[in-house]
């Protein structure tokens, strides 16, 4: 039997990776399916393949960094379908990349604003509606550079920490209120965000990644949506405020 049936679905940064596998994963399981992502472009066709499987897809253009855009994108979610019943804040970038004493402060901010205040946004609101529902599942996306430090890549990993935490706090702030709040730390996941690292042209730098998962690959976004597909549902009911590995036993070194 579908599990998401009736339930809607709002999901950022859903047009692309990780975000597109959970939406195609959510889509088979009946849920209405609403994507918040900043980037039409070519990522646009996504919706394509979404509506093959759920009629009911919509795509909304939301910079999460913009609460009046995220506003907007819940307040249009509601009206459409009535609810909000599961969030996945996964929209995010890397940003540019260097020592601490090298970012400059509009690096640092670029990275902040969307990949933890973004978060923080989407929130706010998501628990907003959640809270007059009585009843709602977020999840969202952090890293293993939310566990462990990532050389050059601070605002990353500060912003990936920040995620654990507003997940924590969100899991305890309404733990009687009928919402779960999850977080999910991938690997290093072979999507297009991992291209822009350029590995390609970098066999040894790729070897060295790969080394550091001890399953010697990269994941897939299909692994961490099939992950992610459990946390929303009934079956994970007594599941809250957990912080779940999808890496290859990366952090289990
Ligand atoms: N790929 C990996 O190795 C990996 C590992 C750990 C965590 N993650 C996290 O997973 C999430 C998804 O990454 P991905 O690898 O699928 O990347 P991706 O680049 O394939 O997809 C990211 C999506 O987010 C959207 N987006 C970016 N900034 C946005 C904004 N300001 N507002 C709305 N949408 C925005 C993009 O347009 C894109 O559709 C990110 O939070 C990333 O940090 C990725």
């Amino acid at each position: 039997m579908k599990k998401l049936i009736n339930k809607t679905v709002f999901i950022t940064g859903g047009l692309s990776g990780i975000g597109k596998a959970c939406a195609i994963e959510a889509a088979k399981e009946g849920a209405n399916i609403v994507i918040a992502d900043r980037e039409r472009g070519s990522n646009i066709k996504a919706m394509d393949e979404i509506r093959v499987i759920q009629r009911d897809a919509v795509f909304i253009e939301c910079n999460v960094a913009i609460y009046e855009q995220v506003k907007n994108a819940t307040e249009q979610t509601i009206n459409m379908f009535g609810s909000l019943d599961v969030a996945l804040n996964n929209a995010g970038i890397g940003g540019k990349t260097g020592r601490i004493s090298d970012l400059e402060e509009r690096d640092w901010l670029s990275v902040i604003n969307i990949d933890l205040t973004g978060v923080f946004y989407c929130m706010k609101q998501e628990l907003i509606q959640m809270l007059k529902q009585n009843s709602g599942a977020i999840v969202n996306i952090s890293s293993i550079s939310g566990k462990i430090g990532y050389p050059k890549s601070a605002h990353y990993a500060a912003a990936k920490h920040g995620i654990i935490g507003l997940t924590k706090t969100a899991a305890l702030e309404y733990a009687t209120d009928g919402i779960r709040v999850n977080v999910i730390c991938p690997g290093f996941i072979d999507t297009p965000l991992l291209t822009k690292l350029d590995l390609g042209n970098n066999p040894e730098r790729k070897k060295a990644i790969i080394d550091k998962h001890p399953m010697n690959r990269f994941g897939t976004s299909e692994e961490v949506a099939n992950g992610f597909i459990f946390l929303p549902t009934d079956d994970s009911s007594f599941i809250t405020g957990a912080a779940v590995d999808i890496d290859g036993g990366f952090l289990a070194q």
